[in-house]
């Protein structure tokens, strides 16, 4: 059986397609409230694809950023960012959720453009196993899509169609993030939108 949530096959044409549809929004958004990570925070990304999220990740100073990517083709890209010097820094690790390091606790948790692959079912144990990690005082940055308007959602509509074709994703529409959030009692601290509403990042506490 194929193998769901599986990027390989896309992730050398990801990033040029998603510059010809969303322009710059993708980057802008999952960045939003990289400025507000206090310095020497211990960092987890989740599905930070080919890792353009590192770099200004880096800038904050982080005592170390652990990327867990479910891709080996996207983590190989991610890792061939950087030089070897800032590897130090960032622990590449192939796998998901199920592999966040026992007995790490997070200052903040990322996770940009990924929830969005899960079931409402499955996400709602992500989700946990997420928070299990992040310190009580923590930040969750978190951006995805959401239904704004009928073009807005026309176009996640044709997007799950494609990457169920193209990655096998599990969900075949956007999950409930407002609901499993509160489930998590974690409440949003700032928002911003991008792409008419097309696109929310949160800075949730
Ligand atoms: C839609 S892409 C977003 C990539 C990147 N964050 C971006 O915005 O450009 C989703 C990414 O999440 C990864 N992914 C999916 N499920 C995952 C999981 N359970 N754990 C870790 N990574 C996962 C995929 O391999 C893929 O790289």
């Amino acid at each position: 059986m194929k193998q769901v949530n599986n990027f390989d096959r896309i992730a050398i044409i990801y990033d040029s397609l998603s510059k010809l549809v969303f322009g710059n929004n993708i980057q802008k958004a999952q960045t939003a409230f990289i400025s507000q990570i206090p310095f020497n925070s211990n960092i987890l990304v989740l599905g930070g694809g080919t890792g353009n999220i590192l770099k200004p990740l880096i800038k904050r100073s982080p005592q170390q950023i652990t990327y867990l990517e479910a891709s080996k083709r996207m983590l190989i890209r991610a890792k061939a960012q950087f030089p070897r010097e800032s590897t130090a820094l960032i622990n590449f690790i192939h796998g998901n959720e199920l592999h966040i390091p026992r007995d790490e606790c997070y200052d903040v948790v990322i996770t940009p453009f990924v929830l969005d692959v899960f079931r409402d079912d499955h996400l709602l144990k992500v989700m946990s196993r997420l928070n299990k990690a992040l310190n009580q005082n923590g930040v969750w940055l978190f951006t995805d899509f959401q239904g704004c308007n009928w073009y807005g959602r026309l176009l996640i509509k044709i997007m799950y169609r494609f990457f169920k074709m193209t990655s096998n994703i599990e969900a075949d529409r956007l999950p409930m993030f407002n609901f499993h959030f509160q489930s998590v009692h974690k409440r949003p601290l700032e928002v911003q939108t991008f792409c008419n509403g097309l696109i929310v990042s949160v800075l949730y506490r």
